[in-house]
């Protein structure tokens, strides 16, 4: 089968993802390869519904475990349907948030542990990132850089569960230093800008 890269970026809500996931971007299109650009809850149209499901203000009697098999069912979704097509004609897919942020925020935050590796090894299908990149910023300093009034219903948790995130993230980079790439993002976007791109062009080559 012909392989493109996958790549992934985490971190808590409002470490600069989606500020750097314009440089990755960038980087990729400088290089004139062929990309894919997406995100998790979502990425498809069933993907998308089930988004406004799970991030509803008004959903907040939902059941963790229902939670965490609504952002697996989307993930499911997201691998069958994009990223593996994707990476079988040797596109390069860049993921805002994949896997790692159901296990840092359903396994940790919400505390339901193991379980959620294992609902999610069916929706992964073995299909995980080559790099992914971790945001590394204290939990409350990317809160403050999120308006009050555009929080949705995960990032207005309380102060504990984003430090429980946040401990989780640690612990998965710990367990997975082959693939997960920690960012300090507490610098300058430029500084962060120019580690994203020394890891990037390690990974071209060593195609
Ligand atoms: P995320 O996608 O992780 O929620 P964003 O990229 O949207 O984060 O960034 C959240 C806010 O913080 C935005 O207003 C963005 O301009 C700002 N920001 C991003 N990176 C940095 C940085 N390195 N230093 C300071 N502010 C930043
Ligand atoms: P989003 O608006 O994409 O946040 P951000 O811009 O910070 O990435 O909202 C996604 C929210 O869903 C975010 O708070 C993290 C959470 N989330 C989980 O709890 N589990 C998951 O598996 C995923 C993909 C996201």
């Amino acid at each position: 089968m012909k392989k493109g890269i996958f790549i992934s970026i985490e971190g808590p809500d409002g470490s600069g993802k989606s500020t750097q996931i314009e440089n990755i971007k960038q980087f990729f299109k400088d290089k004139k390869r062929d990309i894919v650009f997406t995100r998790e809850p979502g990425g498809t149209a069933i993907g998308e519904r089930i988004r406004a499901i799970i991030l509803d203000n008004n959903c907040s009697e939902m059941d963790y475990m229902t939670e965490a098999m609504l952002y697996a069912a989307a993930r499911a979704q997201h691998v069958s349907q994009v990223i593996k097509p994707a990476l079988a004609e040797g596109k390069t897919v860049i993921c805002d948030r994949f896997v790692d942020s159901s296990i840092a925020y359903q396994g940790y935050g919400r505390r339901l542990g193991e379980a959620v590796a294992v609902i999610n090894s069916y929706a992964v299908a073995g299909c995980m990132p080559d790099v992914t990149f971790l945001m590394k910023i204290d939990p409350s300093v990317g809160k403050n850089r999120i308006r009050a009034d555009q929080q949705d219903r995960l990032e207005s948790e309380k102060e504990a569960f984003h430090d429980e995130v946040f401990r989780g993230y640690l612990k998965l980079e710990e367990e997975n230093p082959g693939r997960i790439v920690g960012i300090d993002a507490s610098r300058s976007i430029d500084e962060i800008k120019r580690d994203i791109y020394s890891k990037l062009e390690e990974v071209l080559n060593c195609l």
